[in-house]
């Protein structure tokens, strides 16, 4: 990974040369200076535990502290000078869209297009700036040539809507599509290649993995998997949702050709942000949705040809990196596991009734947890928390397990984790209300 690229001094020259910042937040920006200058070089471990740097972290969020959010996986809030950044740009455009958005602002996405992938560790003109993952991973999963009866390898942990573009493309163009199951948690990263190997056949065009899951908050074996199928002339489409910005990784860790993700979970971009990367000599034979001329065949542009779209909110994924930068991506990933863990651990404690579905380490998850108490019913348990006690989680309901999918963030305050495990405690003593 890169080291972290901003600290104090950078960032307040940055304020003092006036860097495209928005004026009226520049307070949030000070916070993570001040948060910085806090941090000096101490390791990540290390810091994890440091609430005062944590606490100037949480201020850059205008987070209302009247409510518990633990379902920062769906969709995170930016901090607030990232949405100032937006607003202010949707102002601008708007005074003359034709010229302020699509001449002056619009041009900008190319400093998004470096900066993303001096992050995720290839060349700019391998990444596409997409509204989300799944316009990201739906340009792959319908963008590539396949025949009647060509094979594709999921497991039936993939994302839904990821499932159901590769089930509605079975139903246009007759491929056939095999969904295997692992275990939760599984049993080693060798059994999940395992199970992807023996679901190959000589007419196997495409593996989709997802990088980490939004259901139990796994991380999968995507290189092994990569150089297995790379193997067989597979192509492995990789999503990655949930795992960009979330846990220090970049291409080459990975070795995919193909890559998906939001930007609106982990890099705190606003919402209607992600990115595709297609590997340069891989774009040709991946279709846009939106049609492009063919003189861009080989140009990733050809992946935004998407029509008369807000500039804001791509150019406001820049300050949501340089806020990523700041805190630094090992950081956020230690902090994000000691949130994880003291929830996690204080409620295995608590009663035998608790399962903990994923796995409490460093290889295999990070800020996502799912829990199961048994004797609770999953669904009665989130409506519970949330309408008695304003704390948000996710229900999952999967055919094989279910639970609570918790999801603390950077902004996260300590006692708001204390207060989930105290109303667990409680409904673990007392039970529901009827
Ligand atoms: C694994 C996975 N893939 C894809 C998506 C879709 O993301 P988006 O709704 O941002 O397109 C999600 C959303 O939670 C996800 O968890």
């Amino acid at each position: 990974m890169r080291p972290v690229a901003l600290n104090r001094r950078t960032l307040l020259s940055g304020l003092a040369a006036g860097m495209a910042l928005p004026a009226f937040r520049i307070d949030t920006l000070r916070r993570v200076a001040a948060a910085a200058s806090l941090a000096g070089t101490r390791p990540a471990g290390e810091l994890a535990g440091d609430e005062a740097y944590w606490s100037e972290i949480q201020r850059a969020f205008d987070a209302d502290r009247t409510l518990v959010n633990l379902n920062n996986g769906g969709c995170s809030p930016a901090p607030s000078h990232v949405l100032e950044a937006m607003i202010r740009d949707l102002k601008f455009s708007n005074e003359m869209p034709v010229h302020h958005m699509w001449n002056v602002l619009e041009p900008r996405i190319e400093s998004v297009r470096r900066e993303l992938a001096a992050e995720f560790g290839c060349d700019p003109e391998e990444i596409a700036i997409t509204r989300n993952a799944s316009e990201a991973m739906e340009t792959l999963t319908l963008g590539i040539d396949l025949k009647a009866g060509d094979e594709v390898v999921l497991t039936n942990q993939n994302y839904g809507r990821m499932i159901t573009t590769w089930e509605q493309r079975a139903r246009r163009d007759g491929i056939v599509v095999k969904q295997i199951s692992f275990p939760v948690p599984p049993r080693s990263a060798e059994d999940i290649v395992e199970r992807f190997r023996s679901a190959l056949t000589p007419r196997t065009r495409v593996i989709e993995i997802t990088h980490i899951t939004n259901l139990t908050g796994q991380i999968l074996p995507v290189r092994a998997v990569v150089r297995m199928a790379r193997e067989r002339g597979i192509e492995v489409f990789v999503d990655g949702a949930h795992a960009f910005a979330h846990f220090p990784f970049q291409r080459d860790d990975l070795e995919c050709d193909y890559y998906g993700t939001s930007l609106h979970k982990w890099l705190f971009a606003p919402i209607g942000t992600g990115f595709l990367y297609v590997r340069k000599e891989k774009q040709k034979k991946i279709w846009p949705l939106m049609a492009a001329p063919a003189a861009m065949d080989n140009d990733v542009r050809k992946y935004e040809e998407i029509g008369t779209h807000p500039a804001a909110n791509h150019n406001a994924i820049a300050p949501a990196i340089a806020f990523h930068r700041g805190i630094g991506g090992q950081r956020k990933a230690a902090r994000l596991r000691l949130l994880r863990d003291r929830w996690a651990k204080r409620l295995l404690a608590a009663s035998p009734r608790v399962k903990v579905l994923t796995p409490l380490n460093d290889t295999d998850s990070c800020g996502i947890g799912l829990i199961q108490v048994e004797g609770l019913d999953t669904t009665k348990l989130q409506a519970h928390l949330w309408e008695k006690h304003r704390i948000m989680t996710t229900p999952i309901i999967h055919a094989e397990f279910n639970g609570l999918r918790v999801t603390p963030n950077v902004y996260t305050t300590l006692p708001e984790i204390d207060v989930f495990c105290e109303k667990i405690e409680e409904t673990l003593k007392k039970g529901l209300p009827v």
